[in-house]
C-alpha cells in the first residue's frame, strides 16, 4: 500500500475507485475496438489531464490504430472573440481522410472541446469523435455532448487520474472530490 497521506488528506471522498475506473475504460476500449475495427483511427491525447485515461483507453483497444497528442488551452474570452483555442502542442502528422478520436478528461463547459473539433474539422478528417472520461453535463455552455463518455459526474471540482488542480493531484490513481478549504488556501 503506498503512502499517498499529504495528498489524501486534501481529499473529501473517493467519487471513482481504480477498480471502477478499469472496469469502465476497459467496456469503452471493447466498445472503440467495434466501432473502429479495420479504420486504423488515429487517437489524439489532450495533455495533460488526459494521460492515464489515454494510456489505459489504447491498451484496450484491439485494431491497428496510431496516436497523437495535442496541447491547448481556451483564449480568455475577454482577450478574443468567443470560439478560439489556443494551441500548444499540435499534432505531428496530418489527419485529412484519418478517423480521429479525440480523447479528453472531462467536458465542463463543453467550449475547449467545442473550439477544437471545429478547428480540427477544418483539416478534413474523415470523421472527428470525442471521448470523455467524465461528464460535469450541468455546466454546459453550448450544443455538444462526448459521443463517449465514462462517467457522468456532478458539479464538484475532481482531481487525480490525470486530472489536477494547480498542477497537483494527476498521480492519484482515482477520482477524488477536492475539499473546499484546498482551493480556498492556495
Ligand atoms: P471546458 O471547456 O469548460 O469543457 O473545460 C474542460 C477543461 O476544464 C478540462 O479539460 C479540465 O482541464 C478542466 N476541468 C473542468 N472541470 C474540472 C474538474 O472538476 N477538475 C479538474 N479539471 C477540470
Ligand atoms: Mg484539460
Amino acid at each position: 500500500m503506498l503512502n499517498r497521506m499529504g495528498l489524501e488528506n486534501d481529499i473529501k471522498y473517493v467519487l471513482l475507485s481504480e477498480k471502477q475506473i478499469a472496469a469502465r475504460v476497459k467496456e469503452m476500449g471493447e466498445q472503440l475496438s467495434r466501432e473502429y475495427a479495420g479504420k486504423n483511427p488515429l487517437f489524439v491525447c489532450i495533455l495533460r489531464g488526459a494521460v492515464h485515461f489515454f494510456s489505459d483507453l489504447t491498451r484496450c483497444f484491439t485494431d491497428y490504430m496510431e496516436m497523437d497528442f495535442m496541447a491547448i488551452s481556451s483564449y480568455d474570452d475577454k482577450m478574443v472573440s468567443h470560439g478560439m483555442v489556443k494551441i500548444k502542442k499540435d499534432l505531428d502528422a496530418p489527419v485529412e481522410g484519418r478517423h480521429v478520436v479525440v480523447v479528453e478528461d472531462i467536458m465542463d463547459s463543453g467550449n475547449t472541446l467545442n473550439n477544437l473539433t471545429r478547428l480540427l474539422g477544418t483539416r478534413n478528417p474523415a470523421s472527428i469523435k470525442i471521448v470523455c472520461l467524465l461528464d460535469k453535463p450541468s455546466r454546459r455552455e453550448c450544443e455538444i455532448t462526448p459521443d463517449y463518455c465514462g462517467f457522468a459526474v456532478p458539479d464538484e471540482f475532481v482531481v487525480g487520474y490525470g486530472l489536477d488542480y494547480a498542477g497537483a493531484y494527476r498521480n492519484l490513481p482515482y477520482i477524488g472530490v477536492l475539499k473546499e478549504e484546498v482551493y480556498k488556501e492556495k
